[in-house]
């Protein structure tokens, strides 16, 4: 007979959730704002959603007794923020000085990313880059592991620990890289069926196939890459495509059969749903329709891209353009684990393209954008009932400054623009996964 209760929270505050896209202009119906809200969550996923007394009602008297109690007062209360580009490897060189991609790739990241051969770094590192992913309020990742299958064994075995929905995979590298960090097509076949036996579809995870960029990979691995991708329901692609000029000059010169970079990966079958591809800056209107008619969604690193010097991605143009859109931090180009400081960077690039990213719409894009970006938005993303209740719960007033620039009052949107223009992770009060508390701020 089955007597344990299925665990049951109430989680009381200033619950907002994303429903659509706000757009420019705050379409009213794209999102629910309850200032005296609440959350009931029951074995893990949204039971209900709404205004707390509302809330309340909704849970069974036998139900009530067992239920835990988290009052967060006046604070917000977010789904997990959605992270759909980083390299946890890289968590060891963020702040690296003086290069753009290619010489920052050589000097500092492979490097770095040969470490990770031995199990003991890797294991460390994966777990400092979880615990600063729950300190920042991110929930979910879409990661780069490195070429070696212990790194992905250990980031997997980390995030399961923790009961994270994540995706990563091993990096696919077999030529233009140190000896050491290179793989085979033979090689690469074979730890990738291994990994993905091991791992896709374990508790919340899912196996990402990660050929790095273009020029790493033979054409021979990247067809390899196409055809895992098919191989199993529910995988995910990533990788790197037009971040910088000379970047897309070396494709143009290796692929010389391929119309445009975006070409080299549709040729390979690398496109389509749950395949998602960091920075695309410097994209033609060939290649922008093709990745909005195939669902090949972009991943925004506006710390990155500004880091690197490679350009100014125009987010509202890629919008329009019907291209699903996330948010990332790109650790180690990227210059913070903060999806907080990341949409202070990404207002600021919008700014130079004259289509300034609105408050509403920029947390959606680091919650329910982002989760629609890795196509996991039938799980996370908003407090839908039945979703997976991972949230966080931000403090507005956390810093002298945002309580001095908040003193006189702010809408919900005012509060949302000072939040992300001076917030960071001292604004993260808590982070839930599945309802737990997994951080709490000291
Ligand atoms: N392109 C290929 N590899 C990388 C990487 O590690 N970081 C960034 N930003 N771009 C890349
Ligand atoms: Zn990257």
């Amino acid at each position: 007979m089955h007597t344990a209760h299925a665990p049951s929270h109430l989680i009381l505050g200033q619950v907002l959730h994303f429903l659509s896209d706000p757009g420019e202009h705050d379409a009213p119906d794209s999102y629910q704002h309850f200032p005296d809200g609440a959350l009931w969550v029951l074995d893990g996923q949204i039971a209900a959603v709404g205004p707390r007394a509302q809330v309340e009602a909704a849970i069974p008297p036998a139900t009530r007794a067992h239920t835990r109690h988290h009052d967060y007062g006046q604070q917000l209360i977010l789904p997990g923020l959605v992270d759909t580009h980083c390299h946890y490897p890289q968590s060891g060189i963020i702040a690296s000085f003086g290069r753009q991609l290619l010489d920052w790739l050589n000097d500092y990241t492979f490097p770095a990313e040969t470490a990770f051969a031995d199990p003991a770094v890797a294991n460390r590192s994966a777990r400092y880059f979880v615990d600063r992913m729950l300190a920042h309020g991110t929930t979910t990742a879409s990661v780069f592991s490195t070429v070696h299958a212990v790194s992905v064994d250990a980031l997997m075995a980390e995030a399961d620990q923790r009961r994270l929905r994540l995706l990563t995979g091993k990096v696919m590298m077999d030529r233009h890289a140190p000896p050491a960090l290179c793989d085979t097509v033979a090689s690469a076949e074979r730890e990738c069926v291994d990994l993905i036996e091991r791992w896709h579809g374990k508790g919340r995870l899912r196996y990402c196939v990660t050929p790095r960029f273009a020029p790493t990979s033979t054409p021979a691995q990247l067809a390899l890459a196409g055809a895992l991708y098919q191989s199993r329901p529910d995988l995910h692609v990533q990788s790197h495509l037009a971040e910088n000029l000379d970047e897309i000059a070396w494709v143009r010169a290796l692929f010389p059969d391929s119309q445009d970079y975006l070409d080299v990966y549709a040729r390979h079958g690398l496109l389509g749903p749950r395949s998602i591809y960091g920075h695309c800056i410097h994209l033609s209107p060939r290649e922008i329709r093709q990745m909005a008619d195939t669902g090949t969604a972009a991943a925004f690193c506006p710390t990155s891209n500004l880091f690197l010097g490679s350009g100014f991605f125009n987010h509202a143009a890629a919008v329009d353009a019907g291209i699903q859109v996330g948010l990332a931090t790109d650790v180690g180009g990227g210059t913070s684990f903060s999806l907080i400081r990341s949409l202070d960077e990404a207002y600021k690039v919008s700014q130079v393209h004259r289509r300034p990213l609105p408050p509403l719409r920029a947390w959606y894009l680091a919650t329910l954008g982002g989760a629609r970006a890795l196509y996991l938005d039938g799980h996370i993303g908003n407090f839908a009932p039945g979703k997976e209740a991972d949230f966080v719960v931000l403090d507005p007033h956390a810093t002298p400054e945002l309580a001095f620039r908040l003193e006189n009052g702010a809408d919900l949107a005012q509060t949302l623009f000072a939040l992300q223009t001076l917030g960071d992770e001292r604004c993260v009060r808590a982070t839930h996964i599945l309802g737990e508390c997994a951080y709490q701020r000291p």
